[in-house]
């Protein structure tokens, strides 16, 4: 099985991720690229595919690059974000994934916590309608950290063997 991870990291979380997820893919025919220097996604069998949720949401660059991946391509998508798992601010992209991906087959998708960068949180910490959620994020500040590696590679794993199966 040929294998694509591809990420998009402004601060290195998603990288992080990506990077865990790329190591715990078995075998030899895989490859870990940022997204914007990925030349095509019409070779690989199975393309796990990463971002930082951003405004509650898929960033643009990621989704001009899902729309570009041939219909019936097996995905996995994989986010870091800064609020809690399950959180609304963190689960609203999976959502939004579901129409942009519609017509590919999605095998799951992962969540795990980034820290914020600390120029966003002082920016919105000045605004009352962002204080709770910048709060939220603040106990974000050692993630990644090796429980969600951990739980990264669990991922993978069901991935992995969804994708042979399915
Ligand atoms: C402009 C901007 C908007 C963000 N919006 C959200 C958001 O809506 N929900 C959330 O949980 N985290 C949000 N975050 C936090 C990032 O998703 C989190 O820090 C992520 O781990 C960054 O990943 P990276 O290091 O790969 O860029 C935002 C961060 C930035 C910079």
């Amino acid at each position: 099985m040929k294998i694509l991870v591809a990420y998009l990291s402004e601060t290195g979380n998603t990288e992080k991720v990506a990077q865990e997820i790329f190591d715990s893919i078995p075998g030899e025919g895989k490859e870990l690229l940022p997204l914007d220097v990925v030349p095509g996604t019409g070779d690989y069998d199975l393309i796990f595919c990463g971002f930082p949720v951003q405004v509650h949401s898929v960033p643009p660059k990621v989704e001009t690059f899902i729309r570009t991946i041939p219909k019936g391509k097996k995905v996995a998508f994989f986010t870091t974000h800064g609020s809690l798992r399950g959180g609304e601010r963190a689960v609203s992209a999976f959502h939004q994934l579901a129409g942009i991906g519609k017509d590919l087959k999605i095998l799951g998708t992962f969540g795990a916590r980034g820290k914020v960068k600390m120029a966003l949180l002082d920016a919105l910490s000045q605004k009352p309608e962002h204080r709770a959620w910048v709060d939220e994020a603040r106990t974000a500040a050692t993630h990644p950290d090796d429980a969600d590696l951990q739980d990264a590679r669990e991922f993978v794993k069901d991935i992995l063997l969804k994708a042979r199966h399915g």
